[in-house]
This record gives C-alpha cells, structure tokens and sequence, in this order.
C-alpha cells in the first residue's frame, strides 16, 4: 500500500494528551505518536539541582514493522512538530536501532543515556513492602495522593488537590510541612498493566534518612491497592546515579537494556 492512502489523525486520549495515529485506509493503525510531560522535571523538589524547562515533553513515537521506511515515522513526527511549535521534545532509543538513526536523521541530539529498569509485583514480597513502609522516620510524615495532574507544575501543587481516581500516584514524605522526598508513578499508557515510576526524589538536606526507600515502599504498596491491574513498574536511571541504582535494585529493579536520551527543540 502506498503511504498516500495513509492519514494521520489526533486522537487525544482521554486526559487530553495529544496523540496522533497513522491510518492505513482499511483502518488498520500503522504507527503512533504522543506526548507527555516529563515528569520527574516537571515535579521537581524546590532545591532540586537538575531542571529542564517545565515545557520539555516526552515524545513516544512507533511504527510498525512491516510500515517501517516507509516515511510515517517522519509524518507523525511532522504532525506532532506542528501542535508542539518552540516546544523542547525529549526521546529515548535503544543503542543501535532504527530510531537512534531517525533521531539523528531528524536533527535530534544526544543529551545522555541510562537504564531501562523494571519491577514486577510477583518478585516482591509485600510483607517485606510493609515492613519497610511501617519504619519510623520521627519527624516525618508519609503522604499519599492519587489523581490527573493536569496542570500542576510541582509536587506541593499536586497534594493541595485533594484526591480521586486518576491515572497518577504520588507518594511523599513531609517534615514541618513541606514536601522532602517524593516518588511518582503513571499508569494508562500501553501495555495498561505497566505502571512508568519517576523517582524517587529526596531533597538534599534529608538524604542519608532512608526517606527514598521509604516513600518508594509506599508507593508500590499503594500503587497496587489503586491500580490492582498493573503487574509491572518500569522506570529509567540516568548514567551516574549511583544511589538510585542501588536503592531500586533494592527495591527488585532489574536492568533491561540501555536507553539513549535525545532532544529536538522544535521550531
Ligand atoms: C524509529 C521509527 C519510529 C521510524 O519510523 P519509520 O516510519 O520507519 O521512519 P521513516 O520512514 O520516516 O524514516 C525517516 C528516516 O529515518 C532514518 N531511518 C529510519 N529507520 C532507519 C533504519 N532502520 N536504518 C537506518 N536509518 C533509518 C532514515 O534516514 C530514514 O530516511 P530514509 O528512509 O529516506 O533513508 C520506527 O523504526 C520504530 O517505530 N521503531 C521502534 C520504536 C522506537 O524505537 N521508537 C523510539 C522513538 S524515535
């Protein structure tokens, strides 16, 4: 079939991130693309070191196989250039693969690389979850919220909401009132039974406490208890981060492969 009988429609899902499909006229979906936000940035601690500008997104674009090379990869990501115009894209590849070239073909730059990391709930004993959520941190207290964070630009934003169903969990810990370590997780994107995990984070005056191995607990635990459907978490670790390494190992991470951060900065 030849590409001009493909169609490239939006299709925002039901939070109203942007998507856009590749329809091939048989209404078969050759290839996706959509956004969201990047959320560990977006919901920095104040005293955070790292910060990208609150308008990056992360891209996920995908063609099938047998649509490959055909030009949808480059139409999709012209549709999404279009809506997202002076917008900062971030996108993760694998070493060696088809989309490091279109990457680089499209003007994309490297900006790091990490792992690709995963936990699946039946390698995890939840007692032993529970033992690590029921340590006393004195002085700390652990908070939890669940909810779209449409709109919200920090941590301390989202938990003045006051909770309902949605696709986000948050679970935080807080001293005198104020947010110190916080770790989140998504779910709703494909396949419905992997939640995306960002974090944890812990501000750098209460490091050394154990606070994110404890609000990391938490959430998997209330994670579950919300979402009873996702079986699996799967999160990223930047090259370097040698602590978060070893806090999700802990935790029963294990590595999947290497992933390459690239960005665009749209015209
Ligand atoms: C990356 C991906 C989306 C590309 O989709 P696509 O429809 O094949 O891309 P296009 O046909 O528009 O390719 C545009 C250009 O990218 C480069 N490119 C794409 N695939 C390539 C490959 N396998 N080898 C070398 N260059 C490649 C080429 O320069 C190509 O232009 P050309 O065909 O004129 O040489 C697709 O391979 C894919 O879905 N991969 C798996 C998902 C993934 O890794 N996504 C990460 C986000 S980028």
């Amino acid at each position: 079939m030849s590409e001009s009988v493909i169609d490239i429609v939006a299709v925002p899902d039901h939070l109203g991130t942007p998507r856009w499909h590749a329809v091939t006229s048989p209404g078969v979906v050759a290839g996706v693309a959509g956004l969201r936000p990047v959320m560990p940035f977006g919901y920095e601690l104040p005293e955070a070191p790292t910060a990208l500008e609150p308008d990056t997104l992360e891209l996920n674009l995908y063609v099938q196989p047998q649509w490959r090379r055909r030009g949808i990869g480059s139409r999709l990501l012209a549709a999404v250039g279009a809506h997202a115009v002076g917008r900062r894209l971030i996108v993760e590849t694998s070493p060696g693969s088809a989309a490091r070239s279109f990457c680089e073909r499209h003007g994309f730059r490297r900006i790091g690389s990490g792992s690709h990391e995963l936990l699946t709930y039946c390698d995890v004993h939840h007692a032993w979850l529970g033992e690590l959520v029921d340590v006393e941190h004195p002085g700390y207290r652990l908070r939890h919220w669940t909810g779209d964070p449409c709109g919200a630009t920090s941590v301390e934003q989202l938990l003045r909401h006051p909770s309902r169903p949605g696709a986000a969990v948050v679970s935080a810990a807080e001293a005198d009132g104020g947010v110190v370590a916080y770790v989140l997780a998504t779910t709703g994107a494909l396949p419905r039974r992997r939640a995306r995990q960002y974090g944890p984070a812990v501000l750098v005056g209460h490091r050394g406490r154990r606070l994110g191995l404890w609000v990391n607990a938490a959430l998997l635990t209330r994670l579950r208890e919300v979402h009873p459907h996702v079986e699996e978490i799967e999160t990223r670790t930047a090259d370097g981060d040698s602590d978060l390494v070893a806090l999700r190992r802990h935790l029963g991470f294990r590595p999947l492969g290497r992933r390459i951060r690239y960005e665009l900065t749209l015209p």
